[in-house]
């Protein structure tokens, strides 16, 4: 027979009929005339009841059933009459795929700490917690992929190799295939990447967007989607040495159609996931945080407050509040303002502007008053930055002094400038970090909890 999946059965049309359930056991237990299996197969947070009516199996068939074994079961779906669920499937035969050792599963208990799980992180996604975020997670990356496919975005695929620092921040992962123990050395002592395999020295990429540039200045507006790496050694909950982004870059845009087009693109993430994830996301409030879905719908019923760097500056000075970094006029913000903002303050999110230019990348387009850029950070409740963006200075020579300024390598930036030599536009962009978006959505704290298996400073086992 053909299997059915365990969240199909809750649909009308399977009750009463046959159905073959296959998946893995939560919990067994019951007395020597019936016997209750609780399956879970990973397509709904929700378990199946398994009836057995032990007249017609026997112990010895069902002692191998213990927490982490995985079955078959042909049956009937019924109405059931228990407390919890709705139906339940009365077995009529079983079949054992494989085992799991009670002495050696190590999910056995319900309620593992988070900080448990991360050791197990490769069976983690078999409790209920982590099936939910992934479920969620899932269901944000095709909302992503939809909300600009709907708009006429076209998906660019950049490099993850590349020989260029986008951010500028040198916190890139060298990617070589020289032997570490024996470098080929040039007469100056240094190392001749000109034997390295791509000839010159690479590093795995902080960011889409330069190449992102190439495409919406040609395609008009794109967007990318992928893993993007830092090797900054920030070990907090909210930073990941891998990640995944999506960077939309779009052309004839000024930094208000960015600000409306981060707004709405957050909305309809948020939107689609409460709409279409109500299990998993109900499931995550009632176990980790009872204020989640609350605080998913104000989101989507306020509108952002915006307002510039400066005046943000203004306010958390005059705040008043004793915060751990020092605050002040050409200070990068930490997450402790942004949250003040958001979360004391205004009690919004938050976009705030036109930073200071020697916080902000070379890329950021110059204003009048030649101090600040047009960046955008999007700044969200309990996360702090979920998005940064910025319009992009498109006067080649004005883009050209400041590479010069920051000692950026000219000769490695030809590619880029040519967009600004050659039919130039105006243009913005931003960058939201895919697990930021996930930890809001899901309500879960540490980001090492909502990407299936985290890199982080001194771990990239899994
Ligand atoms: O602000 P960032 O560094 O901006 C850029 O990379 C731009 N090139 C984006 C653009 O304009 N196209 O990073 C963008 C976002 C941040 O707001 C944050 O959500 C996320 O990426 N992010 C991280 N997420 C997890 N771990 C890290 N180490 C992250 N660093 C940034
Ligand atoms: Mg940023």
């Amino acid at each position: 027979m053909k299997r059915t999946k365990i969240t199909d059965l809750f649909k009308p049309e399977y009750l009463g009929k046959e159905v073959c359930v296959m998946g893995w056991v939560r919990t067994r237990r019951g007395n020597k005339h019936v016997q209750f299996v609780a399956l879970n197969d990973g397509s709904t947070v929700k378990n199946v009841q398994i009836v057995f009516d032990m007249t017609q199996f026997t112990d010895e068939q069902l002692k191998p059933i213990t927490t982490g074994s995985s079955i078959k079961v042909d049956g009937v779906l019924v109405e059931s009459m228990g407390k919890g669920q709705s139906v339940e499937v009365q077995a009529k035969s079983l079949e054992i795929f494989g085992t799991a050792d009670p002495e050696n599963y190590p999910l056995q208990k319900k309620g593992h700490t988070l900080e448990f799980l991360r050791e197990k992180a490769h069976l983690r996604p078999r409790t209920n917690t982590f099936g939910a975020i992934l479920r969620v997670r899932s269901a944000l990356a095709f909302a992503i992929h939809k909300f600009f496919q709907e708009r006429g975005f076209f998906y660019l695929n950049t490099p993850l190799i590349t020989a260029s620092d986008c951010e500028g921040a040198g916190a890139m992962f060298q990617v070589t295939t020289l032997d570490l123990n024996n470098i080929p050395k040039c007469d100056d002592g240094k190392v001749d990447y000109s034997a390295d395999f791509f000839g010159k020295p690479t590093a795995l990429t902080v960011s889409g967007q330069l190449e992102g540039e190439l495409g919406a200045t040609a395609l008009g507006a794109i967007y990318t989607f992928g893993p993007t790496f830092r090797a900054e050694n920030s070990n907090t909950p909210r930073h990941l040495s891998e990640f995944w982004m999506i960077e939309p870059e779009v052309a004839f845009f000024d930094i208000t159609d960015n600000m409306d087009l981060a707004e709405d693109f957050i909305k309809y993430c948020i939107a689609y996931a409460l709409e279409h994830c109500k299990d998993d996301i109900d499931f995550l409030a009632e176990h980790y945080d009872a204020e989640l879905v609350d605080r998913l719908k104000f989101v989507l019923d306020n509108e952002f407050v915006r307002l510039t760097y400066t005046e943000g500056v203004k306010i958390l000075e005059e705040s008043g509040h004793k915060f751990e970094f020092p605050v002040y006029w050409g200070a990068d913000l930490q997450s402790e303002h942004e949250r003040f903002l958001v979360e004391e303050h205004f009690k919004k999110p938050v976009i705030l502007t036109d930073y200071p230019k020697e916080i902000k990348a070379f890329y950021m387009k110059l204003n009048e008053d030649d101090k600040t850029v047009r960046a955008m950070d999007v700044l969200f409740p309990k996360i702090g930055e979920i998005i940064g963006g910025s319009e992009r200075e498109e006067n080649f020579d004005k883009l050209s002094k400041r590479i010069e300024e920051l000692d950026i390598p000219m000769k490695d930036m030809w590619w880029y400038l040519d967009t600004r030599r050659f039919g130039t536009v105006p243009h913005a962009g931003f960058g939201l970090g895919f697990e930021r978006l996930v930890l809001f959505v899901t309500g879960m704290t540490n980001i090492r909890d909502v990407i299936p298996f985290p890199r982080t400073p001194n771990n990239a086992e899994f």
